[in-house]
């Protein structure tokens, strides 16, 4: 038996076939879409092996679905005989937003569920998987599937009823963060710089200001204390974003997405 198989192999599960292959070698990894030259093209870039839907979803130990949500049902149809027929265990891995582990275990007739939620960084190995595992899931194959994704960024363990809130984070945040990158490198044009220097300023602004929180394991309050000296520009600045109400917008963006996800799992 492989140790892994994708069946849809598009953005994100292309992303996270691409984090396997590193992890367990790319001739273990079996990958079926509808689209050949997608799987050709993680066979060049990470040597895993194109393989029909059937073998895919008969040979692996971790069965990754990386189809649209509203493709999950045609897929289960497609499955779920070939599923129902295997004797020796394995794991079910989704990544369809908003579709439930009870959805999936009626889908698919499989009891040993993975649910997860990985953002779009997860394509340069710094995402975020957000995942809740159904009670049939074994700590052994919680430990296999953790090793599996590593090399994609960090697994968040997260009660079900909690992975909407999360994706409100990580998931949304993505779009949020970049808003914010683009008011920066603007205001950096506007004050005189070159749009690609202010934006590759920005860029590494954000990326070592996240590396410095994630290597002192401070709060970002306490950061932004040590950046304002007193009466100087920092803290002029601070006091225009709290005047713009920057940090109530922040807390209401994550707020409307995470009650969007709710809205949007009860269809
Ligand atoms: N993109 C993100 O940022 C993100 C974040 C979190 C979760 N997700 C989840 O990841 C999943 C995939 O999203 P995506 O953006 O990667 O989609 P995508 O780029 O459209 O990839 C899906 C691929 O699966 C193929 N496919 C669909 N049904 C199939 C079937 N029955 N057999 C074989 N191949 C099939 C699709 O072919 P066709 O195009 O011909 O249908 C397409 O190539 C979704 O469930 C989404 O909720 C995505």
């Amino acid at each position: 038996m492989k140790t892994a198989g994708f069946i849809g192999c598009g953005h994100m599960g292309g992303a996270l076939a691409a984090a396997a292959a590193r992890a367990a070698g790319g001739e273990e990894i079996l990958t079926a879409d509808r689209h050949p030259e997608k799987l050709e093209t993680l066979q060049n870039a990470c040597g895993t092996i194109p393989a029909s839907l059937s073998e895919t979803a008969s040979d692996c130990r971790y069965l990754f679905l990386g189809v649209k949500p509203q493709g999950m049902k045609a897929l289960s149809m497609e499955i779920r005989e070939t599923l129902s027929s295997r004797k020796e265990p394995f794991v079910l891995v989704s990544m369809a937003a908003g579709i439930t582990l009870e959805t999936l275990r009626s889908l698919f007739g499989v009891e040993k569920i993975i649910r997860i939620l990985p953002n779009l960084p997860v394509s340069a190995g710094e995402g975020v998987i957000l995942y809740a595992a159904s009670a049939a899931v074994t700590a052994g194959e919680e430990e296999g599937f953790l090793a599996l994704m590593r090399s994609a960024g960090l697994s968040v363990k997260l009660e079900e009823s909690k992975i909407d809130a999360g994706c409100a984070v990580t998931g949304c945040g993505p779009a949020f963060v970049c808003l914010w990158m683009e008011g920066m490198i603007d205001a950096g044009v506007r004050a005189g710089l070159p749009y690609q220097a202010a934006k590759e300023m920005t860029v590494r602004t954000f990326l070592g200001t996240a590396a410095l929180l994630q290597k002192t394991g401070d709060d970002p309050a306490g950061l932004r204390t040590a950046v304002c000296s007193p009466a100087g520009s920092t803290i002029e600045g601070i006091a225009a974003l709290e005047k713009s109400g920057a940090r109530f917008g922040a807390m209401e963006a994550v707020t409307a997405a995470y009650l969007r996800n709710k809205e949007l799992g009860k269809n």
